[in-house]
């Protein structure tokens, strides 16, 4: 078929083959062209078909010659009817990595649920005895809690007061006000069970109880801070509340991993266009504008730098460089006080008008549509393409 991109609100509703491969092999050359990494080996990844995961898979599999298992919840193709992306990026992935002569396996499921930890751990014990790598990556607007059954919703709103700034739909251009009132009831607590700490330490605690977790293991999940400007939405607001959790969380695993001299990691990475954060309120107006200014300065990153960077530099150099709060900071080219400043300029002057000059309006869009494997280069849309793709791998 021919594939076009749908596009509803901040989702677009069909994906393309060819261009989720021609993403997986950009990255996959990029982690090539950077040189070995003296990693781990075998490497669980949760949330591993997109995003900061997916780059932590290739980066894993391309840059230390890893095994990985990949878990994540895509939906698959039927006939006349495309894949989410994540299908085709999986499916890409493994088949490099086969060709690469690299171990790859993918389980496609819920993994806040028992069953998908369950299945998980079953193939760790047949196949790799034990992981020295779990890399946390969901992003996931619910949750349904494995023991109770009850099915939380997480939500993104200031905590306190009414929230009032300048949001933009990146669609259209258009930058208006946006008002989002305050939590209220359990809007905290819900939003922390789904995307707070419990489900990382459950996965951890399953692995560790089955043994099968390997001496001097690590654990890594990603989390973001950001400046004052997108404050009282993110970090004060609601999901900031998860991130608190899953940023402790790290140390009560930490803890629980000393017998195995293991150490659970919070990364702080940057602000990125993907799927989670294209629905976040303000993040788009704040991304524009930050793209615009780390481009001009050459700094600019996308999932695949982030994370190289990431190993290279922080998790697997000599020594692994924290913050006071115990977190590795990634984040560190954006939140540069140089480079706030100017985004906090930029963002008093953007206007549907100014912003398409004073903004990466462009380089935003091209990366949204981009996730969904449109207008990426070498890719001729004209083209019959086959829906119907497996993941060679696939439990
Ligand atoms: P993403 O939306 O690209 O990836 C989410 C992944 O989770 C996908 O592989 C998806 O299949 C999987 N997933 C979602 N629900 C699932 C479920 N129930 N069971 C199994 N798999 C499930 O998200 P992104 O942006 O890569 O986020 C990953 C982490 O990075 C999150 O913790 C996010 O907060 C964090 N982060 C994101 C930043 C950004 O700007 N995008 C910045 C800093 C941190
Ligand atoms: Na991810």
């Amino acid at each position: 078929m021919i594939i076009e991109p749908r596009t509803r609100g901040f989702i677009c509703l069909t994906s393309h083959p060819k261009g989720c491969e021609q993403n997986v092999i950009d990255q996959i050359e990029y982690i090539k062209s950077k040189g070995a990494i003296d990693g781990a080996k075998k490497v669980l990844v949760i949330g591993a078909s997109t995003g900061f995961g997916l780059a932590s898979r290739i980066t894993s599999a391309f840059g230390s010659g890893a095994s990985t298992i990949g878990v994540f919840f895509e939906k698959p193709p039927a006939e006349g009817r495309p894949a989410s992306p994540g299908w085709y990026n999986s499916a890409a992935f493994e088949k490099e990595a086969h060709k690469a002569g690299l171990y790859a396996k993918s389980i496609n499921g819920d993994a806040f649920s028992n069953e998908i930890k369950k299945q998980t751990l079953d193939l760790i014990k047949a196949d790799l005895g034990q992981v020295d790598m779990v890399i946390y990556s969901l992003a996931s607007p619910v949750r349904t809690h494995p023991d109770t059954g009850v099915r939380y919703k997480s939500v993104l709103k200031p905590i306190g007061d009414k929230f009032q700034n300048k949001t933009v739909d990146f669609h259209t251009g258009v930058v208006s006000e946006v008002s989002i009132e305050p939590a209220q009831g359990d809007d905290i607590d819900n939003t922390v069970a789904v995307m707070g700490g419990e489900d990382w330490k459950m996965w951890i605690d399953a692995l560790k109880n089955e043994g099968l977790l390997a001496e001097g293991f690590t654990t890594i999940a990603y989390s973001y801070i950001g400046p004052s400007l997108t404050e009282a939405v993110y970090r004060k607001g609601t999901i900031g509340r998860a991130k608190d959790h899953l940023e402790a969380t790290a140390f009560t695993i930490s803890d629980s991993l000393k017998p195995l001299n293991g150490k659970a990691y919070v990364s702080v990475n940057k602000a990125l266009v993907t799927q989670a954060s294209s629905a976040i309120p303000v993040i788009p107006l704040y991304i524009s504008l930050l793209y615009k200014v780390m481009k001009e300065e050459g700094i600019h990153e996308g999932c695949i730098e982030q994370i190289q960077r990431l190993f290279q530099d922080r998790l697997y150099a000599d020594t692994t460089p924290t913050d006071d709060e115990g977190r590795i900071r990634i984040d560190d080219w954006e939140m540069r006080a140089d480079v706030q400043a100017r985004v906090a300029e930029l963002w008093k002057e953007a206007t549907t008008e100014t912003l398409p000059k004073i903004g990466d309006l462009k380089g935003y869009e091209k990366d949204f549509f981009n996730l969904f494997g449109f207008m990426v280069e070498g890719v001729d849309y004209d083209e019959d393409v086959n829906e119907l793709v497996e993941i060679p791998g696939l439990q």
